[in-house]
């Protein structure tokens, strides 16, 4: 019912428009193309991307120009000392996944974030060389683009090289997060970098040394940054910043491919990522156990709507803490974890008169924390193929250490290890034994990149960053499209809210839920959270139409961009 209200209020608005001539500006479409699209979190990304695709190369050509693209102009995630996940589903409907994450030093141990007395070094998993993990962008996109690429790397990798020589311009918003973090990353570096507090909006930068190490990488490919110079360079400033990463463990570094998760939803067969993601499990928890509700009655952001939602990601997130980890190192009941018997009867107490209490869902004391930072983006292109892809450096800048030479930040990902069990990291996640850390594991992750399918066809890429939000994003704004019927650039610009089951709050956009909503939400016994996460997601998706065209989807609230042809 509420499809259709939305539905009419939509062809009603934009009959009312059309006299304006831009359709796809006044029906509340996004970029709507015929052949291919890539939505990104910088314009010129995107377009270096479209780039790519226009001389002949497929999405994974595109994915490898995108992602460095990113590396060059959106330094706060995009990285090559970083990693990610990537989701791909092919023309002909084969579906995988690749698993370019971070891992463990060798040298790492357990209980390296602790001091003697057994209690958290504050920071050490967070800021500087300590918490920096191996790498794994480089091989994860040269792995992808070595199996399905069309082009050669030189090829593919020339117009990241000519942004990072020729330079791009400063956003406004930019600006804001290059002075927000200004401080923190000259105490790291003990010296202002590249990007300092000098920098306005509308400037332009260029970086020759990240242009440089992309070259390098061209001519010699993963080796460059496993066992080459560029390894050599690394681990020597890592090494001389106290860190444990060693040569080895650069040489030893794989992306290695995965079944990913892969579960129905009404009409729809949802494919996202599989462990050491958290994405796809929980995902596919969270929506089998709404799968029994009719959210589309209950409508968008409705009282209902939300306490059904909520009461499910808190048991989804329980979960999280205490079964997922590195598939590689620890056994994961995962059939169980998204079976309907198992799913309906975490939901039994379940009830609208009030919430499940949190410690009668499971254990854990959680304190604050901050937002994060990571990226994704979508592409489809002109032979049918579809990736989603996220990558991260965790925190924004990650460790902060930025290395000059390289012209790249490292990543803070092994705080998204369990330090202790029990104790929040950065997002406020608690973990256990099973994300406990370990020489070469790999650190859970709540990246969702995400392929949607119906009817057997392509329907859907979408990702977000968000750290512990990722996983609600991706799922509010699929449930936004399937069951409210917001096109893909509404479905991604709407407010969103967030359960995570500890601490035991309903975070909201502020300014974005009506007053009697979040009232009739405190009666019932819920906490809200305005302050905490301001900005939750920031998603990234491309929605294929009845028509045959496909709709990029590019969140209001970043720089974010879909280019298309
Ligand atoms: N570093 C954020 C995540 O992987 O979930």
């Amino acid at each position: 019912m509420m499809r259709y209200v939305i539905i009419l209020f939509i062809v009603f608005t934009f009959l009312n428009c059309k006299s304006e001539s831009k359709a796809t500006e006044t029906n509340g479409r996004g970029l709507i193309t015929k052949n291919a699209m890539v939505v990104s979190a910088r314009k010129e990304a995107s377009e270096i991307g479209i780039a790519i695709l226009k001389k002949g190369g497929n999405a994974f050509d595109a994915m490898m120009a995108t992602e460095m693209a990113l590396a060059v102009c959106y330094p706060y995630a995009g990285n090559l000392g970083g990693g990610g996940f990537l989701v791909y589903r092919m023309a002909d409907g084969t579906k995988g996944a690749l698993d370019y994450r971070e891992k463990a030093p060798l040298a790492a141990t357990k209980n390296m974030y602790l001091d003697n007395n057994g209690d958290i070094v504050k920071h050490l998993s967070t800021v500087g060389s300590m918490s920096v993990g191996v790498p794994g962008t480089i091989a994860g996109i040269f792995k992808a683009q070595k199996k399905f690429g069309k082009l050669d790397v030189e090829t593919v990798l020339n117009p990241v090289i000519a942004l990072a020589k020729n330079g791009y311009i400063i956003t406004e918003k930019q600006e804001k997060r290059i002075i927000k973090y200004d401080s923190i990353i000259t105490a790291v570096n003990e010296k202002e970098i590249l990007y300092n507090k000098n920098l306005k909006a509308g400037d332009r930068i260029t970086n020759l040394n990240l242009a440089n190490t992309l070259e390098r990488i061209a001519k010699h490919g993963t080796d460059e940054f496993y066992t080459g110079e560029t390894a050599r360079k690394l681990v020597a400033y890592l090494q001389s910043k106290g860190s444990i990463i060693t040569l080895e463990d650069l040489a030893k570094y794989e992306a290695i491919w995965r079944d990913p998760i892969t579960f129905q939803y009404d009409d729809l067969t949802i494919t996202s990522m599989s462990p050491p993601s958290s994405g796809g499990i929980c995902l596919g928890q969270i929506m089998k156990m709404i799968e029994p509700f009719d959210l589309e009655d209950y409508g968008h952001n409705s009282l209902k709507t939300i306490q059904v939602m909520v009461e499910a990601e808190k048991r989804a997130y329980a979960d999280r803490s205490y079964y997922l980890g590195d598939p590689d190192f620890i056994d994961i009941p995962v059939k169980t974890l998204i079976s309907d018997i198992y799913l309906r009867d975490r939901m039994k107490r379940f009830s609208f008169d009030t919430p499940t209490p949190v410690d009668s869902i499971s254990h854990g004391q959680i304190i604050g924390y901050e937002s994060n930072e990571t990226t994704h983006y979508s592409i489809v292109d002109q032979f049918g193929n579809s990736i989603a892809v996220t990558t991260t450096l965790n925190g924004g800048y990650g460790s902060k250490l930025y290395v000059d030479e390289l012209g790249f930040f490292l990543n803070n990902e092994m705080d998204d290890f369990s330090s202790k069990p029990g104790e929040p990291n950065y997002y406020g996640l608690i973990g256990a034994e099973a994300n406990s850390i370990a020489p070469e594991k790999r650190m859970l992750s709540s990246m969702t990149p995400t392929i949607v399918e119906k009817n057997g066809n392509l329907y859907m890429s979408v990702g977000t960053p968000g750290g512990s939000t990722i996983i609600t994003s991706v799922l509010q704004t699929i449930l936004n499209v399937h069951e409210f019927g917001l096109t893909m650039q509404e479905a991604v610009d709407a407010p969103r809210f967030h359960n995570q089951w500890l601490p035991d709050e309903i975070r909201l956009e502020p300014n974005s839920f009506n007053t009697k909503l979040k009232k009739q939400l405190e009666k019932l016994g819920y906490t809200i959270n305005e302050t905490r996460t301001p900005v939750i997601g920031k998603v990234d998706g491309i929605l294929m139409l009845e028509d045959g065209t496909m709709e990029g989807g590019a969140d209001h609230r970043g720089d974010d961009t879909a280019v298309g042809f």
